[in-house]
């Protein structure tokens, strides 16, 4: 039987609340992603323009670590990333995910929670980041999954094994 795993980073518990629902959903394992340095309070704070996610976020080139501690995903076909929107894109911290785990031959999706912003750019940061390592996936379209209603639509649409 095909495998999947759903890896979710989230700072204050929103998404790691529908990435537990997928999960069960998806009959899926589950793994939190840690950042090296993980992000207070002030770090969070997007009405500082000098907050640690105002500045990785808006700059281009920025890239942001993540703990050492990713599982093994060789054994999984399927692999779902679960992540907040932070201006607009995933964390930075996603695409150093995407570099550290070898994604060939892997069905990759993604969701997300947000206050409002849409998946459009957070896709594009995946793809590009894909594409950076050359990898053989097969990305999935994104979507915003601010409700558990919302949360068995986009699982009918996944091309899963
Ligand atoms: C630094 C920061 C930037 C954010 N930027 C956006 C944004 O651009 N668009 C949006 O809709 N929501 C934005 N949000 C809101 C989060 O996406 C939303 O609260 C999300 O559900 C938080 O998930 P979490 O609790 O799993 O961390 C931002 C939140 C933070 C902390």
């Amino acid at each position: 039987m095909a495998k999947t795993l759903v890896l979710y980073y989230s700072a204050t518990n929103t998404t790691k609340n529908i990435a537990e629902q997928v999960a069960q959903k998806l009959n899926a394992d589950i793994a939190e992603i840690h950042a090296a340095q993980p992000y207070t309070a002030a770090d969070l704070n997007w009405h500082d323009s000098k907050s640690r996610t105002s500045i990785e976020q808006h700059q281009h080139d920025s890239r942001v670590a993540v703990k050492d501690d990713l599982p093994d995903i060789q054994d999984y076909d399927n692999i779902v990333i679960g992540h907040p929107i932070w201006w607009a894109i995933p964390p930075r911290m996603i695409a150093d995910v995407i570099d550290k785990l070898d994604l060939n031959g892997k069905n990759l999706a993604m969701f997300a929670t947000s206050g409002g912003s849409t998946y459009d750019r957070s896709q594009s940061f995946i793809e590009r980041s894909v594409r950076e390592n050359n990898y053989d996936t097969q990305v999935n379209q994104g979507a915003i999954l601010n409700s558990p209603r919302q949360i068995d639509a986009w699982i009918d649409r996944l091309n899963f094994n």
